[in-house]
């Protein structure tokens, strides 16, 4: 940013020639930041604000971690353009990598393709699928999942607001509940509730009065499910533990493909590469972006397993974008892969993910209003609520935030912000991504702020 125009300049400008359509302005004035480090990052003021939520999962790494950035600064002064019809060793080995990598998780062969954005990835997916099933372009897909906000994505993202303004644009997916145990969708238990939701959705298949499958040909007319593994923008809310082996069976059975979006939970967000690893079913694809480049440079893609995917199913020009396997993005995406082989994130993630768990368990205990506490590795969710420890309270969701970005909750003299997202089907919940590179001390830290955030909110 340059440094002779000041703030209220700035976001005067910004509010004079910036569009709002392009991002969501969830504070008022947006808050401008001048640099980052690791967990931090720093505003004009070099006010230090301890971020929770690293970019949406963008920046799983740390911002600016030297190892990543390393290579992305090695490419930038080497090769740094390069049109995608031709080939550069960073995209081989990275595409190298993804694929080997998942191979020894899943036990398939595949290949991968790359994109720009997370939106795209999903979007060339979804030609994949509709490729390989003869064109067939119905889904599944869950209520409160997010695949991305282009036309096509919006379609299997189940929010109406996404879509009201602008029609449709292909096939609308059919959204299935999403097992949302806290808040079941059909009022049970998750003690005694014997996988209601999937029962409900293996009944879709009992006649052809459903709309669902032709009994006599034996077919369905949809031809994948999208699902998230732990669902991101819907809340950090994990499945219980046999729901996708269960929900696989019905699919296999039905032969509909399984749509692993890795985009939000993937790169050991949850203490694996791929979050689906922890519910042993193997997706026939899966899509990934965010911290594929620790946030250095926009790169996605998707892998296929590989009957789908071979030259001859999805020849050269089957899908394409100028920049989709551009050289920075690879360089930065292999330096991820390396980076995840030569630290044991496994470990460090799910002991971290345990302690900050325990830890804000500890403030559930003291403070009512936190109705729902969860986490898988360091992916982990907390619901506001009133005082009942069940009615969703979105006010005091935002609340916390707006107090939380003045940058001045004091610990031990100290002044601190702390960056955190609302997401989840009522939206109030915490959606907290730190970087896996986070210390303990950090950790503690932010259970001081938080508690003093809810303090200052009065509860
Ligand atoms: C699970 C999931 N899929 C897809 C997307 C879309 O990615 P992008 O915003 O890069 O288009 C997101 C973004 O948050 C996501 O969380």
């Amino acid at each position: 940013m340059t440094k002779c125009i000041d703030e209220k300049e700035l976001l005067a400008l910004e509010a004079k020639y910036c569009s709002y359509g392009d991002t969501v302005h969830y504070i008022d004035p947006p808050k401008l930041f001048e640099r980052c480090d690791g967990s931090w990052l720093y505003d004009v003021q070099d006010r230090p604000y301890l971020d929770l939520q690293m970019w949406y999962s963008a920046v799983n790494f740390g911002y600016r971690n030297s190892e990543i950035a390393a290579a992305h600064d090695e490419q930038m002064s080497r090769m740094p353009q390069l049109a995608c019809q031709y080939l550069n060793k960073e995209k081989i080995l990275l595409a190298t990598e993804i694929a080997t990598e998942t191979e020894k998780r899943f036990g398939m062969k595949g290949r991968v393709h790359f994109n720009v954005g997370g939106a795209q990835a999903v979007e060339d997916s979804m030609k994949l699928i509709r490729n390989f099933r003869n064109g067939k372009s119905l889904m599944f897909a869950f209520m409160g999942g997010y695949h991305g906000r282009t036309l096509g994505c919006s379609e299997i993202t189940s929010s109406y607001r996404y879509r009201r303004r602008y029609g449709h644009f292909g096939s609308r997916a059919s959204f299935i509940p999403y097992p949302y145990c806290y808040r079941c969708f059909y009022g049970l238990k998750r003690e005694s509730c014997g996988y209601e939701c999937v029962n409900q959705f293996e009944k879709l298949f009992e006649t052809e009065y459903y709309g669902v499958l032709d009994p006599k040909a034996k077919e369905t007319e949809f031809a994948a499910f999208y699902v998230e593994p732990i669902q991101a923008t819907g809340g950090y809310i994990a499945p219980p533990p046999e729901y996708f082996s269960k929900l696989d069976k019905i699919l296999k059975r039905y032969n509909i493909l399984l749509v692993d979006d890795e985009i939000q939970m993937g790169f050991y967000r949850t203490g694996k590469l791929w979050a689906m690893e922890h519910f042993g079913v193997k997706p026939d694809v899966i899509t990934f972006a965010k911290s594929l480049t620790n946030g250095l440079n926009p790169l996605s893609g998707v892998w296929a397993k590989e009957e789908m995917i071979t030259p001859e199913i999805f020849p050269a020009g089957s899908t394409h974008s100028t920049f989709s396997s551009n050289p920075l993005g690879t360089a930065a995406g292999l330096a991820t892969m390396q980076y995840i082989k030569r630290h044991d994130l496994e470990t460090s993630v799910r002991e971290k993910g345990e302690y900050l768990l325990n830890r804000i368990r500890e403030l559930q205990a003291r403070h009512t209003v936190i109705g729902d506490v969860d986490g898988v590795g360091l992916a982990i969710r907390i619901e506001m609520t009133k005082a009942d420890g069940f009615a969703p309270d979105k006010a005091l969701a935002d609340k916390i935030v707006d107090e939380a970005m003045k940058g001045d909750i004091e610990v031990k003299g100290k002044k601190y912000g702390l960056v955190l997202d609302i997401g989840g089907h009522y939206k109030n919940a915490f959606t907290l991504a730190p970087a896996l590179t986070i210390s303990y001390e950090e950790m503690d830290l932010f259970i001081e702020l938080f508690e003093a955030l809810l303090k200052r909110c009065g509860v």
